[in-house]
């Protein structure tokens, strides 16, 4: 059976994956988040082998990518609240949930049959090039089974899919760790109140401050927290994951640590940031919890993250990760 292909960035290496998007393959491509699974949105059948490659319920609707702001117009409605938005944080973290277009030639499928489309235009300059290169616009969740933790190295995503064939996943663009490490801020902005539906590197106060007005914050932020039964579980290890840990682990216990390890000296540990910075334990946090899980620990116990700033994003990954797994989306 042959295995995806693993290629370097090149202008080389960029011909051969738009070629293969081109043609209905699947193609992993970095980004400033996180990983992407590459389709041609435009493609149905493409998309339903995205879908079945990530186990993903075909409910849950992906973000299409583009190369420029102004590709956005033929797929949604674009009105001035976006615009100003992409002006200020395109390319990069910002994902919008717009009305989709009547005559939008995205994949039905791509959208799960909502009249909305989630749309962002990519920081990483490669990802910008790939989409360029095949002229078309792409979906592109995390290259990950649904559920798992997000990929921040192309290891990771070869990790992932081990037992799939080139035939389901042609390619994979190594593009070395993904600079934020978490995925994009996504903003509902279909409606008159924008939503913040998941918290990411473009933070709530920049947003309104580029509005001009208040945003209300969807389930899953820590200002509106679900109750944690409610919470879908996401980015889950194998091992269980316990929060908020200050000290006393249990036997076999992993831990995640962030900032000055107080009186906490486990055998087996990472440490987000050992200096407290907020960008460099997102940064990290998804391969660190990869790496402790590959340790096999009776679980992993996580340090305290403050709630501001990035560290919101963070906590809301990390409470979906712990999450009860009968939830799992
Ligand atoms: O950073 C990112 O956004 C990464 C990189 C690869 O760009 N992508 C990513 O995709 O995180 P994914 O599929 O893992 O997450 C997309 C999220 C899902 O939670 C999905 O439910 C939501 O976007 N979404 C997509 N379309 C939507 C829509 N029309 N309305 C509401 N939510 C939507
Ligand atoms: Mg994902």
């Amino acid at each position: 059976m042959n295995t995806p292909e693993l290629l370097g960035l090149s202008p080389e290496s960029l011909a051969v994956a738009a070629y293969a998007l081109q043609n209905g393959q699947l193609v992993a491509f970095p980004t400033e988040t996180v990983y992407g699974l590459g389709a041609d949105a435009t493609n149905e059948s493409a998309i339903a082998r995205l879908f079945a490659l990530k186990e993903r319920p075909q409910i849950n609707p992906l973000i299409v990518h583009v190369a420029h702001a102004d590709e956005a117009d033929s797929l949604v409605d674009v009105d001035n609240r976006a615009r100003q938005l992409m002006a200020r944080f395109w390319p990069g973290p910002l994902t919008l949930i717009l009305p989709r277009r009547e005559d939008s030639p995205i994949s039905l499928l791509c959208s799960a049959g909502l009249d909305t489309l989630a749309i962002r235009s990519p920081g990483h300059k490669a990802a910008r090039d790939l989409i360029e290169a095949a002229g078309i616009p792409l979906a592109a969740p995390s290259a990950n089974r649904s559920g798992t933790i997000s990929p921040t190295t192309a290891q990771h995503v070869m990790d992932s899919f081990a037992s799939a064939s080139g035939d389901d996943l042609a390619l994979v663009l190594a593009g070395g760790k993904c600079s934020i490490g978490l995925e994009s801020t996504i903003l509902d902005i279909s409606c008159d109140v924008p939503v913040l539906l998941r918290p990411g590197a473009v933070l709530q106060d920049e947003i309104e401050e580029t509005l001009g007005l208040p945003i209300r914050l969807g389930s899953g932020n820590a200002a509106r927290p679900t109750a944690p039964g409610q919470l879908a579980s996401h980015y889950a290890p194998k091992a269980q994951v316990r929060l908020d840990v200050k000290e006393q682990l249990a036997p076999g216990e992993a831990y995640l640590a962030f900032g000055q390890m107080r009186g906490l000296d486990p055998d087996n540990f990472r440490n987000l940031s050992p200096n407290g910075d907020l960008f460099e334990a997102a940064a990290n946090l998804f391969a660190y919890l990869r790496e402790l899980d590959g340790t096999a620990p009776s679980s992993i116990a996580v340090a305290p993250i403050p709630e501001v700033g990035l560290g919101l994003a963070i906590n809301e990954r990390l409470r979906r990760a712990a999450a009860p797994r009968a939830n799992r989306e």
